[in-house]
Order: structure tokens, then C-alpha cells, then sequence
């Protein structure tokens, strides 16, 4: 089956609110500060390595900009200590915090919590 670009796929769960911890993939899989794309079942989820923060971020893949599943192919950064992502596309930036577009008027992204546990990444999902 097919992703689907919609925003209504997308539902952030605070972590106390978290019904299942997904197991993704090794860290090692991951690049070093960089990101890669997740599916969960069809939900393309951008996860992010913040290595020399030693942090870990999860959001939507799917900018809603221009509606193209791009952000795990983003730069990651901060702003004020805040960590956070640009679109490659037209660099459109979101906190990996709150979701929240930090340089335009744009929609909001979902963001996940992470942790990692005996070296795998595990993203907390509501169902
Ligand atoms: S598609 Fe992401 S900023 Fe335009």
C-alpha cells in the first residue's frame, strides 16, 4: 500500500501518552547528524540523529508545504538551543520540539518522542 500525503495521518503523541514504543531500526543505522525515513505501517516518519547533541528527534516526513515527503532528507540545526529541521526543498524550517514552522506561515509538523534502549531507536506512537 502506498503512503498517502496527508497531514491527517499524523498524530503526536505527548510520551506520557505513548501506547506503543515502535522499534525502528539500530542507531547505527542511522546517519550521524543527519536523518533517515521510517515507515510505520504506511507512515513515513523522519528520524534524526543529533549526534553531536547526542539527541534524538522524530517528526513527519511530509512537509507541508509543498505536501512531499522530504524532511528526513533535511539540515538539521538550532536556533536559541532549540533543535530543529529544513526542508531541502524551499527551507522551510520546523522545531523538532513543538512541531512548530519557525520561519514562515506554515502548518505545523507532527513530532514523535524517541528514546533509545540497547542500542536500538524506538519512536512512541498512540496506537
Ligand atoms: S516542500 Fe518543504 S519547504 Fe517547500
Amino acid at each position: 500500500m502506498e503512503s498517502t500525503n496527508d497531514l491527517t495521518t499524523y498524530t503526536s503523541p505527548n510520551s506520557t501518552d505513548v501506547a506503543h514504543w515502535y522499534r525502528a531500526a539500530r542507531a547505527t543505522d542511522f546517519p550521524e547528524n543527519g536523518g533517515a525515513c521510517v515507515k510505520y505501517g504506511d507512515t513515513q516518519i523522519a528520524v534524526f540523529n543529533f549526534s553531536r547533541r547526542a539527541e534524538w528527534y522524530a517528526c513527519q516526513n511530509l512537509c507541508p508545504h509543498k505536501m512531499q515527503m522530504v524532511l528526513a532528507r533535511g539540515i538539521i540545526g538550532t536556533t536559541a538551543g532549540e533543535a530543529k529541521v529544513a526542508c531541502p526543498f524551499h527551507k522551510k524550517t520546523f522545531s523538532l520540539h513543538t512541531g512548530q514552522c519557525l520561519n514562515a506561515e506554515e502548518d505545523s509538523i507532527t513530532v514523535y518522542p524517541v528514546k533509545v534502549v540497547d542500542g536500538f531507536v524506538y519512536i512512541g506512537f498512540t496506537a
